[in-house]
C-alpha cells in the first residue's frame, strides 16, 4: 500500500491531506523521515506522524450465507468443487466460523474478526446450533432419549442434545436437534448411531442467530442486534 492511502486508511487525514503531511517531513517510516508520498508501506514497517505510531484500521465483517448444496466450506478444493468464497463479493480475507458439509446447507457465518471466530468454535463456550434434519425412518421416542443424552461417535459420547420431533412417519422423520459443540459431520454420525439415515440437513441457527427467510446461494450483513449477541459473546 503506498504512504498516502496508508496514512488515509489510518484516520489522519485524506488522501490530498497526507501529502501536505509527508512533505513537510512529519512521517516516519520505521523511524527514518519519509517525504515521498508514493512510497510502499509493508505489513512489518512500522509508520509514525508526529512522533505517534498509526495503523490503518481494519473494517471488520461480520456476515451470514446461506450455503447451498454443492459448495465446501474452504477458501480452496484441491477437487475443484465449489466454495462458500465464490459466492461472496468482498474484496477482505474472510473465513467460515465452523463448517457445513458440501452437501449441508444453511447458515454460515463469515469474517475477518479472528477472535469472535475461536469464541464461537470453542466448545466451552456451548453455543447451540440447530438443524433441520430429514431423516429415513421413524424416529423412536428410545432412539430420540439416547440422542439427549449422548450417543457414541468416533469413540466419544456426545454431549446432550435437544431434540424436537416436527412430524414422521414409517418413511421419514422431519426434526430439528441443537448440539452444543462440533465434531466432523456430528449430525450424520448421531442419527447413523441410532441406526437412521439423514437425507436432508439444514443449519437453521447458531446461538440466538438465526437464518430466517435469507434466499439460498444470498448473504446479508448482521444486524445491530445480531452483533450485540456476538459481543456479548467476547
Ligand atoms: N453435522 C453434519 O453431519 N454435517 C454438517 O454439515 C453439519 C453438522
Amino acid at each position: 500500500m503506498r504512504l498516502n492511502k496508508y496514512l488515509a486508511d489510518s484516520g489522519v487525514s485524506s488522501r490530498r491531506e497526507s501529502e501536505r503531511i509527508v512533505t513537510s517531513g512529519r512521517v516516519k517510516i520505521n523511524g527514518k523521515t519519509i517525504t515521498d508520498i508514493n512510497i510502499p508501506v509493508n505489513d512489518n514497517d512500522t509508520v509514525s506522524v508526529d512522533g505517534n505510531t498509526v495503523k490503518p484500521i481494519k473494517k471488520q465483517y461480520y456476515i451470514m450465507l446461506h450455503k447451498p448444496k454443492g459448495y465446501i466450506t474452504s477458501a480452496k478444493d484441491e477437487l475443484g468443487r465449489k466454495t462458500v468464497m465464490q459466492l461472496i463479493d468482498i474484496k477482505a480475507r474472510l473465513f467460515p466460523i465452523g463448517r457445513l458439509d458440501y452437501d449441508t446447507e444453511g447458515l454460515l457465518l463469515l469474517t475477518n474478526d479472528g477472535k469472535l471466530a475461536n469464541i464461537l468454535t470453542h466448545p466451552k463456550h456451548r453455543i447451540g446450533k440447530t438443524y433441520l434434519v430429514r431423516l429415513s425412518g421413524q424416529l423412536s421416542t428410545d432412539s430420540i432419549q439416547q440422542l439427549e443424552k449422548g450417543v457414541i461417535i468416533d469413540g466419544e459420547t456426545t454431549q446432550p442434545a435437544i431434540v424436537d420431533i416436527i412430524s414422521g412417519d414409517v418413511h421419514n422423520t422431519r426434526l430439528n436437534i441443537t448440539i452444543f459443540e462440533g465434531k466432523n459431520h456430528q449430525i450424520k454420525k448421531m442419527f447413523d448411531a441410532v441406526g437412521h439415515q439423514v437425507e436432508f440437513l439444514k443449519r437453521i441457527a447458531i446461538g440466538e442467530i438465526k437464518l430466517g427467510g435469507l434466499t439460498r446461494g444470498t448473504y446479508r450483513d448482521l444486524n445491530k442486534k445480531e452483533l450485540e449477541y456476538l459481543n456479548s459473546l467476547k
